[in-house]
């Protein structure tokens, strides 16, 4: 995907895949992962999501990158939070309370800026991808974050011959190929939503899961 057609969804309001409440799948399976309050979560892709707050009002600091200024200025409005603003080689960094949304590519954080990080979230980022991008994101930004960091990966899984992505599809056996050398990885539910997704219906798709993934990385 290039970066021109998520600026451009942004731009034109079309992001169908920001929730207007945090998902339930994270609130069920993140107290499981038994992080203390102040661990720092990595939400790659992230958006403008609301995930981000309520791992905020559960004690985490959030550090967030997305390509979309527009998307990281709004989140911030949107919470009445006026950020402090600095560059790096990383991006553009947005920093406020509990938060640091970094306007930048998730490719190309380097180790040092995961470094504090000991958590990960994943919601709408794997499967915003394209396969040969779904390689270069675990490549990267994954491969990056430090040992013993602990998170939730949630993806879907349709006929993709019935609908061009974004979503993509994202079968087991492709989450565990492209995580299994850096990352134990434990599906902890797969649920069929094709009844709460008309969007899905009305082009046609048959079938329609989300998975969800417990990950711990390998030291
Ligand atoms: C499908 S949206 C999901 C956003 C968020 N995770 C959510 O649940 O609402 C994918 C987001 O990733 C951003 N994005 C795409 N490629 C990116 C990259 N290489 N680095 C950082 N952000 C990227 C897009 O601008 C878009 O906001």
């Amino acid at each position: 995907m290039h970066p021109e057609f998520w600026h451009e969804r942004w731009s034109h309001d079309l992001i169908g895949f920001h929730r207007d409440a945090p998902l339930p799948l994270l609130l069920k399976h993140w107290p499981a992962l038994d992080l203390a309050p102040d661990t720092r979560v990595f939400v790659p892709l992230c958006g403008k999501s609301l995930d981000m707050v309520w791992l905020a009002e559960h004690g985490h600091r959030v550090l967030g990158v997305e390509l979309s200024e527009m998307a990281v200025r709004q989140f911030f409005e949107e919470r009445d939070l006026l950020p402090a603003i600095r560059e790096t080689a990383a991006g553009r960094h947005f920093v406020a309370g509990a938060y640091e949304l970094i306007v930048g590519d998730a490719f190309a954080l380097d180790a040092d800026v995961l470094a504090d990080c000991a958590a990960v979230y994943d919601r709408a980022a794997l499967i915003a991808l394209p396969p040969e991008l779904r390689r270069t994101y675990a490549a990267t930004a994954w491969h990056r974050l430090p040992a013993a960091s602990r998170g939730l990966l949630v993806t879907l899984e349709y006929p993709q011959a019935e609908k061009a992505g974004p979503p993509f599809s994202v079968a087991a056996a492709e989450v565990h190929a492209l995580l299994d050398r850096d990352w134990r990885v434990d599906a902890v539910e797969r649920r069929d939503i094709l009844a709460d997704e008309p969007g899905f219906v009305a082009d046609g798709v048959t079938a329609l899961s989300t998975a969800v993934y417990r990950v711990v990385r390998r030291g």
